[in-house]
């Protein structure tokens, strides 16, 4: 069971603007579940994992992003009413929702939706097994960084070639060194 991160980032290292709008959203060539090397990603991921921000604004999207798979959510507190059934609310800290994750019967793999402060808190945890970027053509300039100076930074190795995308954007896949 693989633990896989994988984030749209602008050319200067933002998730998402100030806005809070992901970086991914604004390429024109965006489309949910379909562009961006995504159907290929998801392959043997049967859970997705993310910190409440990431989280609450699928409870307000026109469709639930994330079809039949599991979903854990990260977080200190009770998820709103409105949460789905079977949405797991992983309160009892970042290492629980590693062991809640290994547990599973199915033995697939996670995508780690994000934000950053879940990728990090489950990286220090020794869990987070790839990260991938999809680094977009565009500057953002502030925002939220794909990694914050306080958390300590795992070493990269590159997998494969970098793959290109007709927006202009560039995938690029590494496995982490815990
Ligand atoms: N570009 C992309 O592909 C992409 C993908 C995903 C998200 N994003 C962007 O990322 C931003 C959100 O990222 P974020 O890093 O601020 O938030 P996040 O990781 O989604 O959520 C943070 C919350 O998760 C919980 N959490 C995180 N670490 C924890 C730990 N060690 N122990 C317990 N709880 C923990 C806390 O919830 P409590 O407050 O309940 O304690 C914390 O407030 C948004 O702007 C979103 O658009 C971008």
């Amino acid at each position: 069971m693989r633990i896989k991160a994988r984030m749209g980032v602008s050319v200067d290292g933002y998730v998402s603007g100030r806005d809070g709008i992901p970086a991914l959203a604004r390429s024109g060539a965006f489309v949910p579940g379909r562009s961006h090397g995504y159907p290929e990603f998801i392959q043997g991921c049967d859970a997705v994992a993310m910190g409440r921000h990431t989280f609450l604004p699928a409870l307000e999207a026109p469709s639930w992003p994330w079809g039949s798979m599991e979903v854990f959510v990260l977080t200190s507190r009770p998820l709103p009413d409105s949460t789905p059934e079977g949405v797991v609310a992983s309160t009892d800290g970042v290492e629980a929702l590693v062991r809640r994750l290994r547990s599973r019967p199915s033995g697939g793999d996670v995508h780690l939706v994000g934000g950053p402060k879940t990728i990090q808190a489950v990286c220090q945890a020794g869990a987070l097994s790839s990260l991938d970027v999809v680094v977009l053509p565009l500057l953002l300039g502030d925002g939220v960084p794909l990694w914050s100076a306080a958390a300590p930074p795992p070493a990269l190795e590159l997998v494969g070639r970098p793959r290109p995308f007709e927006d202009g954007s560039v995938e690029l896949s590494y496995s982490v060194e815990n």
